[in-house]
């Protein structure tokens, strides 16, 4: 008899991956991922045919649904002309990319720098502001994420930078958030005096306006928790930089591309941005992208002056055709317009869960940007894992993630949010579906409740 014990072709797969490759933001031990063989519009599904009905769109960037058989055609078909030319030359699609951005964005936003993802667009945003405003410092959100390399980790107040920390880009200065379930000034959002926004004008005066480059926030909350904007919160922030002459950075690389219902979420907010820095939904995470739109006036400052940016995949041929592809698709498909209906319909579906589940603290969402925020008692808002959490504070949420892997549903679960973020093609059946899941998976967090 053979000692060896036979191994499935599914357990091969995941031992080859823990062997040899390296998980982000984690123990490398006691890792169970899904080994996914194939993936169709809203569902993942697993060597041993096993679906998940994937609700947070991967990293909240495949926003066209997985498997679309256009975008492959746009890659092979470009693959076949030409793959990769110098950033110095030019191919049509290109600068039918750079069009078709400047037809979607904001007006006066018509130029666009690309990038290879989300962390290089907030790179390349913060050494534009420096280098246009001749200032150096740079306002950022403490409940923000920005990416993982050191100047946008920087920008990013997410506690995932601080065990590396040390060699944090000089000159960012955070701000507290506008967190209106946990307000940090104690206030309510019907009667406060957005508090959240003279802060940042006491900050700015701290800091002296002369210095400050840019404020850079997202155009609407993701990783952090959805943290909600006040309607009137990103125009008055707006307000604050014209008045000192300091430029908005909005970072839609998670709330980009029809997620909030439109094609960026500042235009939810009626707000011009001076840059939108943006990624994951440009190529519905078919290929890394990413992009850097600028002003106009951004822009002229640059027609005799030295661009000190650049990269060797900038404007990379085949990821600006799988983007130009994608783009149309939000648009033949009008997922822009489903994306806000659904999350209308969320909105009412989790509106009710929330009668039915002690633990539901708090649902926020734009459109179909949105998470479940679990706490342990509704009237004192304790969380059932608090910001940050340990490992050993994660043990009920833990818990509740497993069961909703279990029951079919891959989600971004974090700390106490559940993220409902499933892509933009996504229905109401496909809705209800996903929404049975996490609430026979709530009913652990429910045991866990205290009743006041
Ligand atoms: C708002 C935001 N900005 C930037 C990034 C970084 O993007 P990337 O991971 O493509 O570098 C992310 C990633 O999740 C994000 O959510």
């Amino acid at each position: 008899m053979s000692d060896t014990i036979a191994i499935s072709d599914t357990q091969a797969i995941i031992i080859n991956n823990l062997d040899y490759t390296l998980f982000s933001w984690s123990k490398q031990k006691g890792i169970a991922p899904i080994a996914v063989k194939y993936a169709k519009g809203v569902y993942l599904y697993d060597y041993d045919d096993k679906r998940y009905i994937d609700f947070s769109s991967g990293l909240m960037n495949v926003n066209i649904g997985h498997g679309d058989q256009r975008v492959t055609d746009a890659v092979v078909k470009q693959m076949q002309e030409v793959s990769y030319i110098t950033p110095s030359c030019v191919t049509k699609v290109r600068g039918e990319l750079g069009k078709k951005l400047a037809e979607i964005s904001p007006p006066g936003l018509n130029k666009t720098l690309f990038t290879v993802g989300g962390a290089e667009a907030i790179e390349n945003a913060i050494k534009l502001a420096r280098l246009y405003t001749g200032r150096h410092k740079i306002i950022a959100r403490y409940r923000a994420f920005h990416g993982a390399s050191y100047g946008a980790m920087t920008a990013g107040g997410d506690p995932r930078k601080l065990a590396s920390d040390a060699q944090q880009i000089p000159n960012v200065i955070h701000v507290e958030d506008p967190y209106c379930y946990r307000c940090p000034w104690g206030k309510e959002i019907t009667s406060c005096s957005r508090e959240c926004v003279s802060h940042i004008e006491r900050v700015i005066e701290f800091e002296g306006a002369e210095n400050i480059a840019a404020i850079i926030m997202e155009g609407e909350s993701g990783s952090s928790g959805c943290i909600k904007y006040p309607p009137d919160y990103l125009k008055k922030v707006r307000a604050l930089c014209d008045k000192h002459g300091i430029l908005l950075i909005a970072d839609e690389v998670m709330s980009g591309f029809g997620r909030t219902g439109k094609w960026f979420a500042v235009d939810v907010h009626g707000v011009i941005p001076d840059m939108i820095a943006s990624a994951k939904g440009i190529t519905s995470g078919y290929l890394p992208f990413g992009a850097l739109i600028v002003s106009d006036a951004i822009a002229k400052h640059f027609d005799d002056k030295v661009l000190w940016l650049g990269l060797t995949y900038s404007a990379h041929a085949v990821c600006c055709a799988a983007a130009l592809e994608v783009l149309n698709i939000y648009e033949e498909d009008e997922l822009i317009e489903n994306a806000s209906a659904m999350g209308k319909y969320i909105e009412a579906e989790i509106g009710k869960m929330k009668l039915k589940h002690p633990s539901i603290g708090d649902f926020r969402n734009t459109g179909l940007l949105g998470c479940i925020e679990l706490v342990k008692n509704k009237i004192t808002k304790e969380p059932m894992a608090p910001f940050n959490a340990k490992p050993e504070e994660m043990t009920i949420m833990n818990k509740v993630a497993a069961k909703i892997k279990e029951l079919g549903m891959y989600t971004f679960v974090r700390w106490n949010y559940i993220f409902v973020a499933p892509p933009l093609c996504i229905t109401k059946e496909e809705i209800d579906e996903g929404l049975s899941i996490i609430s026979e998976a709530l009913k652990i967090a429910d045991e866990y409740t205290i009743h006041t």
